[in-house]
C-alpha cells in the first residue's frame, strides 16, 4: 500500500541572509522597532516601504498579527461598539474574532459552489442592513468577482476592507488583491505565503486612516519612525485622538520576512505548479469534485479545496482517517464540531443571532480542504492524488479499505 511521508506543515527554512541579519539584530540587543541608533533607518521601517512598493499601496504597517491588522482596520473604518459589519461566512475564526474584539457584529453572507461571496446574498443583506462596512475574506484564495462587489460598495456607500491573509501575491484582473479595498490586512503566520511565525501588515491609500492606524498600532509619538506614512500634517489631525492599542512588529520578524520579500514572486509560480498538478489529478477522480478558477484570477495556490460529492458525509470522517493512515491530511469543512484550525461560521456562538445559511451549509458540508507547502514537489503531488484515487475508488465501490 502506497503512504505518503512527508508533513502537511513542514515550511522551507528562512533564507540564509534572513538568518544572518536576525543573528546580527540578536546581537545589538536593539529589537523594538523604535530602538534605533541616531540616523538609522529600522528593519521594520525598510519592511513596510519594500511591502508598500511590492503591494502597490502608498502606506503599509507591519502588525503583530493578520488577526491584529484585521481589527485595527476595521478600527480606523469606523466601526463602533453595535455596529454591523458585513463578512462572508466562509473564512477562518480570526476572522469574526477580529470583528468581535473592535466590537462589531458580523452578519454573514453566503458562499457560491465556487468559495465565493454570494453577491446577490451581499447586495441584499448591503441593503437591508445599512451597514457601512465589508470585510471580505479572500478564503484559502478564493477571490470573488471585484467588479460586481466594487459596484455594490459603490452604491451603497461601504468601505471595503480585504482579509488577504491567504491572498498575498493574488491578483484579479491584473489588480493585486488588497488594492480594491479601502483597507487591506495580511499576515505572515508561518502557514502563510511570507513566514515570520507571527506577524502581518494593513495596507491602505488613505493618509488620514493611515496615519490613525500607524499611532493605534502603537507608535506612540515615535511614528516619524515608520516607512510608508503620510506627511506629519496627517499626525498633527490625529495624534490625541487616536488610541494606543499595541500590536507592534519587531526587527527580528522583519529581517525574516525582508529576506522572503524577493522570493515571493518566484513561490508563487512554485505553489502554483504544485497546485495545477493537483487540480488536474483530482478533477478526474470519480467522485470528487473541484471548482475550476476563473480566469480573472491569478491565484496562490498554497492550498486546495474540493468536495467528496461521491461519499455519504456520514463516511467523510472515516475516509479522512483512512487518507491519514496513508499520511494524506486532509480537513473537513462539513464536521459540526471546530476541529484544530478549521471551524465553520455556525461554530462561533459568542455571535447573537447566527443565521442559518443554507447555501454555505451545503458548499461546505462535504469540502475538504489540503495544505500545499513549498516542501512538497510533483512527485509528492502525483502520490497524494494515487491515494486520494484508491480511496475514493474503496469508497465508490463499497469496497471499504482497512486502515
Ligand atoms: C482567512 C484568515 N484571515 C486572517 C487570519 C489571521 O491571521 P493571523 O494568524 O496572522 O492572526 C487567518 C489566520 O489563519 C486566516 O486564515
Amino acid at each position: 500500500m502506497k503512504i505518503f511521508a512527508k508533513s502537511f506543515t513542514q515550511q522551507e527554512s528562512i533564507p540564509e541572509e534572513g538568518i544572518a541579519r536576525a543573528v546580527e539584530i540578536m546581537r545589538s540587543g536593539r529589537l523594538h522597532r523604535y530602538n534605533v541608533e541616531v540616523g538609522e533607518e529600522s528593519e521594520v521601517s525598510q519592511l513596510e516601504s519594500e511591502y508598500a512598493k511590492w503591494q502597490g499601496s502608498k502606506y503599509c504597517i507591519a502588525c503583530a498579527s493578520g488577526g491584529y491588522a484585521i481589527s485595527l482596520a476595521l478600527r480606523v473604518a469606523g466601526v463602533k461598539h453595535g455596529d454591523t459589519v458585513l463578512a462572508n461566512a466562509y473564512t477562518l475564526a480570526p476572522v469574526p474574532g477580529a470583528i468581535h474584539s473592535v466590537g462589531g457584529v458580523p452578519l454573514f453572507i453566503e458562499i457560491d459552489e465556487n468559495y465565493h461571496m454570494d453577491i446577490s446574498d451581499f447586495e441584499a443583506k448591503a441593503s437591508s442592513s445599512g451597514s457601512k462596512v465589508l470585510l471580505l475574506s479572500h478564503m484559502r484564495g478564493h477571490i470573488s468577482d471585484m467588479e460586481a462587489v466594487m459596484a455594490i460598495c459603490k452604491q451603497y456607500d461601504i468601505i471595503l476592507v480585504e482579509d488577504c491573509a491567504h491572498t498575498m501575491g493574488a491578483s484579479w484582473r491584473g489588480v493585486r488583491s488588497g488594492n480594491f479595498g479601502t483597507l487591506a490586512a495580511f499576515s505572515t503566520q508561518t502557514y502563510k505565503h511570507m513566514n515570520s511565525g507571527e506577524g502581518g501588515f494593513l495596507t491602505t491609500n488613505d493618509p488620514d486612516m493611515a496615519a490613525r492606524a500607524v499611532i493605534s498600532s502603537g507608535s506612540y509619538m515615535l511614528y516619524s519612525r515608520h516607512g510608508a506614512i503620510p506627511d506629519q500634517n496627517h499626525f498633527e489631525a490625529v495624534k490625541y485622538y487616536s488610541p494606543n492599542y499595541s500590536g507592534r512588529m519587531d526587527h527580528l520578524r522583519a529581517a525574516m520576512l525582508r529576506a522572503q520579500l524577493p522570493h515571493l514572486e518566484d513561490n508563487v509560480a512554485r505553489w502554483n505548479a504544485l497546485y495545477d498538478d493537483l487540480h488536474r489529478r483530482i478533477k478526474t477522480i470519480p467522485g470528487l469534485t473541484i471548482p475550476d478558477r476563473k480566469q480573472e484570477e491569478s491565484y496562490v495556490g498554497s492550498s486546495i479545496q474540493f468536495r467528496m460529492d461521491g461519499v455519504n458525509r456520514s463516511d467523510i470522517p472515516g475516509v479522512l482517517n483512512r487518507l491519514a493512515n496513508r499520511g494524506v491530511e486532509l480537513k473537513w469543512f462539513g464536521d459540526d464540531e471546530p476541529k484544530a484550525f478549521t471551524s465553520r461560521y455556525d461554530s462561533w456562538r459568542y455571535i447573537d443571532n447566527l443565521p442559518v445559511l443554507s447555501k454555505t451549509l451545503s458548499v461546505l458540508e462535504k469540502t475538504v480542504d489540503m495544505r500545499i507547502p513549498l516542501t512538497f514537489n510533483l512527485d509528492d503531488t502525483a502520490l497524494i492524488a494515487s491515494i486520494l484515487s484508491e480511496e475514493m475508488a474503496m469508497m465508490t465501490t463499497g469496497n471499504k479499505a482497512t486502515a
